[in-house]
């Protein structure tokens, strides 16, 4: 089956209106698992990665096993107050009010290729945060890379408009 036959759709989820995509569904099965992360694999073998960065949380699951595959290091993106280090954050805006991601401060080092890694990517501003702390580091953000893109919310085209690269494995309207 195809990663995007294999992602469910629950309609109403977490409001009226919204149609969740699932992804649980996609890594319980174990070609759909391999398949995420071997095309991933696939596309940044050669790119010279130094660390693979995962926003919390469903980021982290598919964010590690790349990083692995790559043999590179891992480093999470949290949400505020879950790091124990030093941290540098970043506030952004959510439909309503704000939103913050921390980095420790030692994750990246100066110019660090790095790859950021979600399961989703909606209206961008999630990863947007993300790739503005691995800078804040002097990392470099080689490309933003999502299962899924919802490309009626804009995420894709906000962060190109930044400057950054984005792939998606699958897209749903
Ligand atoms: C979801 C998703 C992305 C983000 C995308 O995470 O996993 O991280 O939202 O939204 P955006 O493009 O509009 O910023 P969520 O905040 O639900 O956290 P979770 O992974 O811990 O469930
Ligand atoms: N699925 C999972 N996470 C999300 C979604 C979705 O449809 N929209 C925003 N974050």
């Amino acid at each position: 089956m195809t990663i995007k036959s294999l992602i469910r759709t629950i309609p109403d989820y977490p409001k009226p209106g919204v149609q969740f995509r699932d992804i649980t569904t996609l890594l319980k099965d174990a070609d759909g698992l391999r398949q995420v992360v071997d095309a991933l694999v696939e596309r940044y073998a050669d790119a010279n990665i130094d660390k693979v960065v995962g926003i919390e949380s469903r980021g982290f699951i598919v964010g590690a096993a790349v990083a692995y595959k790559l043999g590179v290091g891992f480093v999470p993106v949290r949400k505020k107050g879950k790091l124990p280090g030093d941290v540098l954050g970043h506030d952004y805006a959510l439909e309503y009010g704000t939103d913050r991601v921390e980095i420790h401060s030692d994750a990246i080092c100066p110019d660090e290729t790095v790859l950021l890694l979600d399961d989703l990517i909606a209206t961008g501003g999630t990863a947007e945060a993300a790739a503005v702390l691995i800078e804040k580091l002097g990392g470099q953000v080689l490309e933003c890379a999502f299962i899924v893109g919802l490309p009626d919310l804009g995420g894709q085209q906000r962060l190109q408009a930044l400057g950054y690269k984005t792939f998606t494995l699958c897209e749903f309207e």
